[in-house]
């Protein structure tokens, strides 16, 4: 039913399907990715505060990927022109930075990817400009946590909608909605390969997970109804009702006897507030 298929090291993938089971140069390509793209958004929490341009964080990000000798993987990706996304408010994810002035209360996420050595590391964190309301807060804990169980369900011998399972019980818990349109994907050599990661399923479907699998976990996770759009610039996707969106963004491995999260903050700053 499912394919699966080894890839040793610096192999030619391609985007036939298969799920990628991969061998300890993988693990190590993705390690130093992943942390690159951790240290990434580390650095943001600094630079996230009102009065300034997402643009200006944009410029920051790019800076950092070629200082460090990397590529931001979205720059040219399908035509998108910016080495990250952030996404404010009611801004589900891909919102292009620009102009836009970051104000106080605004919550807000930052999505980067560097391409190191040919390895993809992608995470995303949410960040806060000033005070955000209380609600703004507990959407962003929460949001934090269901990606964190949809993590921890996912182990070998488990069910691919084990882990959509796991999330969407806990933002229903809360009543918030999981958005449906966007996915956690398979990621290694290739930026997005199978399997599409759902954050809403019913535990005990889609694949088998087996130790050498690379996937994202991303749940989007909006205060009001799951419903998005995207609007006429082709990217930006938003809440149809207006309410606040967050989302958090692991890049991971299933291994012998669990998971390993590749996109770890070093400095502990994986969720806000970030002191
Ligand atoms: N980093 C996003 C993800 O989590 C993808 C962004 S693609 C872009 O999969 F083109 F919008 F940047
Ligand atoms: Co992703
Ligand atoms: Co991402």
């Amino acid at each position: 039913m499912h394919d699966y298929q080894l890839v040793d090291g610096d192999s030619t993938v391609y985007r036939d399907g298969s799920i990628k089971l991969h061998t300890p140069a993988g693990f190590e390509g993705m390690r130093k990715a992943g942390r690159l793209a951790a240290e990434i958004l580390d650095a943001c929490a600094e630079l996230v505060k009102p009065g300034v341009t997402t643009g200006s964080i944009d410029d920051a990000v790019r800076g950092m990927m070629l200082d460090a000798g990397a590529v931001p993987a979205t720059l040219g990706y399908r035509g998108y022109a910016h080495s990250s996304c952030i996404s404010i408010n009611h801004v589900i994810c891909h919102g292009i930075p620009g102009d836009k002035v970051l104000k106080d209360g605004d919550i807000l996420n930052i999505d980067v990817t560097p391409l190191v050595d040919g390895w993809h590391g992608d995470t995303s964190r949410m960040f806060y400009a000033g005070e955000p309301s209380l609600k703004a807060r507990k959407l962003v804990e929460v949001t934090y946590e269901c990606m964190m169980l949809g993590i921890a369900a996912a182990k070998p011998g488990a069910r691919l909608g084990d882990i959509g399972a796991a999330i969407e019980a806990h933002a229903n818990s809360f009543r918030y909605g999981v958005v449906r349109e966007f996915c956690g994907h398979g990621l290694g050599r290739l930026f997005h390969d199978a399997p599409e990661v759902v954050h809403a399923a019913r535990a005990g479907t889609g694949p088998e997970l087996r130790p050498g699998m690379f996937f994202t976990i991303e749940p989007m996770i909006n205060l009001g109804k799951p419903w998005a759009k995207v609007l006429g610039d082709g990217w930006t996707a938003v809440t149809r009702d207006k309410s606040l969106s967050a989302q958090f963004e692991h890049s991971i491995a299933i291994t012998e006897t669990g998971n390993e999260i590749f996109t770890k903050s070093p400095t502990g700053r994986d969720c806000p507030p970030y002191v």
